[in-house]
């Protein structure tokens, strides 16, 4: 037997009984002669003790012990001499004084120790089989684990049936690029692998299985983030016979149970809901973080007819005015003053105005421009008090949304205003169905294909109003991170042809990728909806991390390498001979 208990198990209650335990040498200390060992294992720590006058033989070999040894001991539990007990430690009022010990393996001089603050990721992700022992990160997936369990609880609870859908797919249009597999037996043929399972999922729906989940792996090659892998896990869900209310309802409750298992909570449901416009609007975001004010104020009528050149031509081009109040923050440092300015620029803006009260002025290179009506406007709306700071965007509404929406993140986080106790839910609805590339024109889903627009909307789409079209798309935010996404579907083969006729796929393009699901269409397929949440953002949240690296076992860096295996890497030329592939040019 390794062991009788883990290494949190032992109370003073246990005091008198002889115990195994086994772990790791988490620290050791000599004092005069004796040593004390931390023994750690997944559960925690127990103090073990060897003393010279009681065995020195052994307290010889304990010499020898060096962090991360593997060991087995065995030893009566006694009570640690008084003023010893360590009250941080749920273990703190006993130790194990050890009479055998078993070396179980030998560690090499750890890479980095993992009880202290370590700030190399690369080294970290390197050895990540190691940085897995510290205690957060065995903590977080710790969490994963309760997520996971009391989502796959709730919704067997609510009917819905956990089916597998293929990794080696069709490719499907999520709006990133697809990782390819070649084909052996089809040479120059290939898989791409799942974006999401969203088309098997919705073919499900057609097959009568009316309520599906999964927890999916999903493979998207795009530019990564702290929020974003390459092959992250989503809570996929479809259910037929729906309507959103129904799924805000099912996401509400799995979410009150996933927080109520992992943290001991209560989330308040229903969640609050907000238009696309509104929540870009008022937050410059489709994923507003409301847990501080700082809103989007719309300036335009006032600027209308000004006499200042640079905002007036602004709303003659259609234009908007909007500015936030930065309250207190007048005083901030150049070098803040030139971030919040190159942020701006770095999202389109074609310039930041800016007011600073300071000691009864506007100190600003445009107040002079403003008339007596504009100024007293301007002070009304923001309400302008000693110490703010103003700051103006003139564009086009998403350019001024945006650069607003993400100067107020950063001035958030300047200030210090994140109430990082509060859990923050709220619906976003009533997406655009389509938008439109400045560049080509050329029209895209703003969620994905199969997305249904609104029924009082489709005599807009008949006009070609594409802008216009409003669709049956919901997102669930959380703080401001988007932790799930979904729909209710297009089920009807016309109105399919004609979403993919708007993108601009031809009939034989329509056929050739997406044949299998219009003729499903046309076998009785049920009206049906769904929604996939980003497991690994949701972790991350309850964890309260700000990295899904944290919470993935294994993830991949930025540059989307695993470190510790040395992918992705070089194959034998053989294999590729056999997938009939050759290389244009050798590369890295
Ligand atoms: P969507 O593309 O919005 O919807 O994805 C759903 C959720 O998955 C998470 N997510 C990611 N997490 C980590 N890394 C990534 N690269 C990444 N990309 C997305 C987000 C997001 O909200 N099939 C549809 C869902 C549906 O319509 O039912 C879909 O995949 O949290
Ligand atoms: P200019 O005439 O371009 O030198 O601009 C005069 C002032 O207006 C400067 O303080 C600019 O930062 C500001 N400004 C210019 N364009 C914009 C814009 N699109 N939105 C907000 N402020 C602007």
């Amino acid at each position: 037997m390794y062991r009788t208990h883990h290494c949190n198990a032992l109370r003073a209650a246990n005091i008198g009984e002889t115990v195994i335990l086994a772990g790791w040498v988490h620290s050791r200390r000599d004092l005069g002669g004796v040593i004390f060992i931390d023994l750690r294992d997944r559960e925690g720590l127990t103090q073990i003790v060897f003393r010279p006058e009681e065995n020195a033989k052994l307290t010889a070999r304990a010499h020898s012990l060096r962090h991360e040894d593997v060991i087995s001991i065995r030893g009566p539990v006694a009570p640690r001499l008084t003023g010893q007990a360590n009250p941080n430690l749920p273990t703190g009022e006993i130790e194990v004084v050890v009479d055998e010990l078993e070396i179980l393996n030998r560690s090499d001089v750890p890479p980095f120790p993992i009880d202290g603050e370590v700030k190399d990721e690369d080294l970290q992700l390197t050895y990540r089989y190691f940085d897995l022992r510290r205690p957060e990160l065995a903590r977080n997936l710790r969490l994963r684990h309760l997520v996971t369990k009391a989502t796959r609880d709730y919704l067997d609870s609510q009917g819905f049936l956990e089916i597998e859908t293929p990794i080696l797919s069709k490719s499907t249009p999520e709006g990133a690029r697809d990782f390819l597999v070649p084909s052996r037996v089809w040479p120059g043929k290939f898989y791409a692998l799942p974006q999401a399972p969203q088309q098997y999922k919705q073919l499900l729906m057609v097959g009568g299985i009316e309520k599906y989940f999964q927890i999916a792996k999903c493979f998207r090659d795009e530019d990564l983030r702290a929020d974003r892998q390459l092959e992250f896990t989503q809570i996929d869900i479809e259910a037929s016979f729906v309507r959103p209310d129904d799924i805000f309802a099912l996401t509400e409750g799995m979410l009150a149970a996933v927080f109520r298992a992992a943290r001991g909570v209560d989330v308040e449901t229903p969640f609050p809901r907000m238009s696309y416009h509104d929540a870009v609007n008022t937050f410059g975001s489709d994923k507003p973080d409301r847990r501080f004010a700082l809103t989007l104020v719309d300036l335009t009528d006032v600027f209308r007819e000004s006499s200042f050149k640079v905002f007036r031509g602004a709303t003659e081009r259609g234009g908007v005015i909007k500015a936030i109040n930065a309250k207190g923050f007048a005083s901030l440092t150049t070098g803040q003053m030139n971030e919040l300015e190159a942020l701006a620029k770095k999202f389109g803006a074609k310039g930041l105005a800016s007011i600073k009260v300071e000691g009864g002025e506007w100190k600003s290179a445009i107040a002079k421009f403003f008339s007596q009506a504009e100024r007293a406007a301007l002070q009304n709306r923001l309400t302008i008090e000693e110490g703010d700071l103003i700051l103006v965007a003139a564009d086009e509404w998403p350019v001024a949304c945006e650069v607003l929406g993400r100067l107020r993140l950063r001035i958030a986080e300047f200030q210090r205003l994140t109430n990082t106790e509060v859990l923050d839910f709220l619906w976003v609805t009533d997406f655009p169905l389509l938008q439109s590339d400045p560049a080509t024109g050329k029209w895209s889903a703003m969620h994905h294909p199969f997305t249904r627009p609104k029924a009082e909307d489709l005599p807009l789409l008949e006009q070609k109003r594409y802008g216009d079209v409003r669709a049956e798309a919901y997102d669930v935010v959380l703080n401001g991170v988007e932790i799930g996404g979904g729909s209710i579907r297009i089920h009807e083969r016309d109105l399919q042809e004609k979403m993919f006729a708007v993108l601009g796929l031809t009939s034989e393009e329509q056929e050739r990728q997406f044949g299998h699901l219009l003729r499903a269409f046309r076998l009785g397929a049920p009206p049906h909806g769904g929604i996939a949440l980003g497991l690994d953002r949701l972790v991350m949240l309850v964890c309260g991390t700000d990295s899904i690296r944290d919470v993935i076992a294994f993830p991949k860096t930025n540059r989307g390498q695993d470190l510790m295996s040395q992918s992705p890497s070089d194959v034998d030329p053989r294999q590729l001979r056999e997938l009939g592939i050759s290389l244009a040019e050798k590369t890295g």
